[in-house]
């Protein structure tokens, strides 16, 4: 039987005249990612009911595997929404009309907080022109916090442009100033580490489709107790974490509305195999696969994205890069493209900019490798590097 070749763009169309067979695409864009095989099983099975011990126990399991790969002993809920659905459940239960929130902004994700937080509350934020790749000062965030306000919030390592955060320190700033922890770990948790506990993180969220490796659909959102005791009285209603609470606490644990459960069962599969790996080799890897990507970067004379200080690190789940010169982004990711590869673009005003190549969840060494020869084929082909090789053996080397 032929598949039909499907038409599919990802940012602004790049290589949508390029016929694709999704089935045989990999996806090296920073989520959702390649959904392994046994993961989509599980979506197949009949459904059962939310409310039955079958679920009440699935629901148990993901929690408590999340507990172990949010580094916490807070509560755990999920919810059927993506990572910005908890991203907002942890700003609107916390954040009420006379409440300030202190936005740390040095990617797109910062700035979502900024938007979501206008919605319930006053924001102060605290930018940094990512559009340069900039690197977050902490001596500015402390300024901030200083004026007082009721929660700060932190994207730990912001997809946009490819750079971890020093969450740690964020941390300590907001224990000093009494200010509530929000942290995305949409794009860390469940593929580097995360210490939610220790680093005080008050509300805690990720995604499903990101380094979890699990379809795109649900998110899970960590509870501090004194994120418990700071609640608003209105908080959104489907997202209102007492009433995950309430739910969650009865004989059979469930969730207060019907859950997406096709994504459950996949979650629940999802996570299984997390453990199976187990989560300090899961790490690894993932570290592994970037500084696999960015020797290779090195070896073909890209240059990094993000412009580190003293606070940041390059992300182990994502890799930002110049597009270099000598070719642009239409022939670049669609050369990438038509080879059955998919990596991403640059977002807002670094389209065309920049390219990044996410390396999350359930990937194979071949993968890393693959991608990197296929960057290599196309820079080669424009001129743009003089010689196929030295990119997959910087990558090669690495991944030993
Ligand atoms: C760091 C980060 N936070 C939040 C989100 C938003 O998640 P979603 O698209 O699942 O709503 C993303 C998605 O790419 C992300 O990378």
């Amino acid at each position: 039987m032929q598949v039909a070749p499907i038409r599919h763009g990802n940012n602004k169309n790049i290589g949508e005249s390029i016929p694709m067979n999704l089935e045989n695409t990999l996806l090296m864009i920073p989520g959702p990612v390649p959904v392994a095989p046994r993961i989509l099983r599980a979506m197949s099975k009949p459904m059962i009911g939310h409310r039955s011990k079958e679920f009440g126990d699935l629901y148990n399991e993901c929690r408590s595997t999340l507990q172990e790969l949010f580094g916490t002993k807070n509560d755990m809920y999920i919810i059927s929404g993506s990572g910005s659905c908890a991203m907002e459940a942890a700003v609107g239960n916390i954040i009420g009309e006379k409440d300030t929130l202190v936005t740390i902004e040095n990617g797109k994700f910062g700035e979502r907080f900024r938007e979501i937080g206008e919605r319930y509350g006053s924001v102060r934020s605290v930018k940094f022109d990512w559009t340069k790749g900039e690197s977050i000062d902490l001596e500015k965030v402390e300024s901030a916090l200083a004026e007082g306000a009721r929660a700060v919030s932190l994207v730990h390592n912001d997809t946009s442009v490819g750079i971890k955060n020093p969450a740690q320190e964020i941390g300590e700033l907001a224990k000093k100033y009494g200010a509530l922890f929000i942290m995305d770990g949409v794009t860390t948790i469940g593929g580097d580490e995360v210490h939610v506990d220790k680093w005080g993180v008050d509300l805690a969220v990720v995604g499903s489709q990101k380094c979890i490796g699990a379809p795109p659909g649900l998110s899970a959102i960590s509870v501090s107790k004194k994120a418990w005791d700071a609640m608003v009285e209105k908080p959104p209603y489907y997202m209102d974490l007492k009433a995950y609470r309430k739910s969650a606490a009865k004989e059979t644990a469930q969730t207060p509305y019907t859950p997406a459960l096709p994504l459950f069962f996949a979650l629940n599969e999802a996570l299984r195999i997390v453990k199976e790996e187990g989560l300090e080799e899961r790490i690894k890897r993932h570290s592994k696969f970037a500084e696999a990507l960015r020797a290779a970067a090195d070896a073909m004379n890209i240059e990094m994205f993000p412009k580190l200080n003293k606070y940041s690190k390059y992300s182990n789940t994502v890799t930002a890069m110049y597009i270099p010169t000598g070719i642009d982004d239409k022939k670049l990711r669609g050369g990438i493209k038509e080879l059955g590869i998919q990596v991403s673009g640059g977002q807002g005003s670094l389209e065309g900019k920049i390219f990044r190549i996410g390396s999350m969840g359930n990937l194979s060494k071949l993968d890393i490798l693959g991608t990197v020869q296929a960057v290599e084929i196309v820079l080669h082909r424009h001129d743009v590097v003089k010689k196929m090789g030295p990119g997959v053996e910087a990558a090669a080397s690495v991944l030993k």
